[in-house]
Parts: C-alpha cells; structure tokens; sequence
C-alpha cells in the first residue's frame, strides 16, 4: 500500500472510530496520537521518502494530523464538561439552594381577609396617623374630659400640650373622625392598623394590638343595616355561625353594641376562649352619636351612621390557634414561616 492510500485508510479509521464514553478519548489517542500511534508510524515512514514526492505528501499528512487532533480535542472537550457537571465536589440529587422570600404575617393575612370581605360591598380602606391629638383619639369621638379612658394607664402620651396631649392611638376610631373631617357622606370605609395601650404584657395582652374600623354614613343608615352587614361579615370569614348582639357603651356610639360569636363548649379550647359560656366577644358597634357627627362637621339631622371595631390579634389566635399572643411579634422566622 502507498503512503497516500495509507493516509487515506487512516482518515477513513480516525473518522468512524467511535468515542461514546470518557475512556474512549484516551483510547483514541494511544491509537492515533501517541508516539507509537498510527500516525506517527506513517510520519516515520514519511522520512524515508524522497525529494519529487515528499512536498505532495507532506502537506496530505499535516492535513490528516489536523483532522485526527480535531477530532481528538471534540471527544475531550465533550466528555470533559460532562464531567465538571458531575464532579466530585457536587452532589446533583441535593435541592437547589432556593432563595428564601419569606411569608405574610398572620395578622396580614387575617387583615387582607377582613378586608377583602368588605371590599365587596363597597368599602375602601383608609389609614390614619398612629401618633394622634386628644381631639382626634379621645374628644371628637365624645369621650368627656374625665373619662378614665384618657387615663395614664391606658394612654401612651407622647407629648403633654397646653391645647392638648399628643399620645399614641389607643384604637383606630380615631380614623373615624379624620375620615369624617376631609370626607362628607356616603362614607363606606374599613381602617385597619395598630393602636397601643399601656397594659401588662402576658400571653393574652399585649401593650400594641391591631384593629380595624368600619365605617358606613349615609342618609336613612339603621342599625338593621349594620346587623346585616356584621351577619355577612361573620358568614363569610367564620361560616354559619350563632351570632347575638348584647348591649353596651361606647361613648361614640348609642345605642352601641357587642357582638358574640358561637363557638360551643366541646373542646377544652373553646371552653377556655369563652369562659365556658360557648360564646366569645368579637366586636364593638353601634349608631354613630350625633354629636360625633356633629363634631366632625356632619349634618346629624340628615346623615346617620354606625361604626364597628374589632381586634385583629384576637381572631388571629383564634383562627389558627396560636395560644401566646407574644409569639406573634418575636420575629421568630420559624414561626412565622407556618402561615
Ligand atoms: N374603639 C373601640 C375599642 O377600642 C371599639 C369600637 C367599639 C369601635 C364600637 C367602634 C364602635 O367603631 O362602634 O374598644
């Protein structure tokens, strides 16, 4: 066989070997590559020839040295990243290390559920100041100046004025009448936020809480439109339940009311949660006092109005029976990541 026909069979061997997995690659080689490869062998072979024919074949066999090494540095380069993709050092099956993005608060998510509910029939939501004047928490809303409400006790004052006491809000009422100031009727809105009272920390109470407001002013409003709008409110965020309405005092209210839920008395929970009566307080409500009408620049003889408040720490606990209300503002991350 000449040379030519042996750079030829060569090419033809090199081109159909096969290289399916990594040993292949070196297998190539030593058969090709090596010093006492294939190619070599004809390289020597190449030595011996002479003068007229040497040109010709030398440039065929550089040639066919290109193909072989290309095709050695392909099967190389194509086994190699396969194998930095399962290298030692990395264990595929683990879990990605997915970004943590954190979860909503309880009272978020309660909060967004309340609102949600009445966003349906109409109310907005509105938001006031946490720091508020005496006039907006306390005097507006009808309290009298002596009201025990107004006490140390309760109250966080922030700053004592001669026109009047700065403090942080004790509930979100006072949303209410700045609502009431820069709005005239209809009014349909929920206030939700945090109000703050100087009360002993322990596993039911705390000295900030959340609250929301609801508010509905209108001409001809009754209070049978309020219980209406309650009943809904507890059939879509509790299920059918036993509701009832006890008389009470609010001093921005009359006639005001409390309203109960029916949890019953079978587990040691409820029994607990309601004194053992089966029923446990859920909201304060009421007309609207004309004078707080009044106060917030309203026409009491054309406009009524009611108004509600409940706790939104309270139905949190409840609702997914957490027992220390401290625990929900540690920032324990593995708390808050069951919600
Ligand atoms: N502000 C009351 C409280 O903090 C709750 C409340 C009761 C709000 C009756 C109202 C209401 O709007 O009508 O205890």
């Amino acid at each position: 066989m000449s040379i030519l026909e042996k750079i030829e069979t060569l090419k033809q061997q090199a081109s159909e070997h096969i290289i399916d997995q990594q040993e292949k690659v070196e297998e190539f080689r030593l058969k090709f590559l090596s010093k006492k490869g294939e190619l070599n062998e004809l390289f020597e072979e190449f030595k011996k020839v002479s003068g007229e024919e040497k040109k010709e074949l030398g440039k065929q066999l550089n040639i066919l040295r290109q193909q072989i090494e290309s095709l050695y540095n392909d099967a190389k380069e194509k086994f190699s990243s396969t194998e930095k993709k399962f290298s030692a050092n990395a264990d595929e099956t683990l879990p990605v290390n997915a970004y943590k993005i954190g979860s909503l608060h309880p009272i978020s998510i309660v909060k967004n559920d309340i609102i949600s509910i009445f966003e349906k029939i109409g109310f907005n939501v509105e938001n006031g100041p946490e720091i508020e004047d005496d006039w907006h928490n306390f005097t507006a809303l009808n309290f009298a100046e002596n009201h025990p409400a107004r006490d140390m006790q309760d109250t966080f004052f922030v700053e004592k004025k001669p026109k009047g006491n700065f403090a942080l809000r004790t509930h979100t009422s006072s949303v209410q009448v700045r609502l009431m100031e820069y709005t005239k009727p209809p009014i349909r809105a929920l206030m939700p936020g945090r109000v703050y009272r100087n009360e002993d920390v322990s596993a039911r109470s705390n000295c900030f809480f959340h609250q929301i407001e609801g508010l509905y002013i209108d001409e001809n409003v009754s209070f049978a439109d309020l219980k209406q709008t309650l009943y809904y409110f507890v059939s879509q965020f509790f299920g059918e339940r036993e509701i009832r309405f006890r008389p009470s005092y609010f001093p921005f209210t009359e006639p005001s009311a409390e309203m109960d839920i029916y949890l019953g008395t079978a587990t040691e929970q409820d029994k607990r949660l309601t004194k053992g009566t089966g029923w446990l307080e859920i909201l304060g409500c009421g007309m609207v006092d004309p004078n707080v009408l009044e106060n917030c620049g309203i026409d009491s003889s054309k406009y009524t109005g009611y108004a509600f408040g409940m706790g939104i720490d309270r139905i949190t606990m409840l609702r997914y029976g957490i027992k220390d209300i401290r625990q929900m503002f540690e920032n324990d991350v593995r708390f808050l990541e069951q919600f």
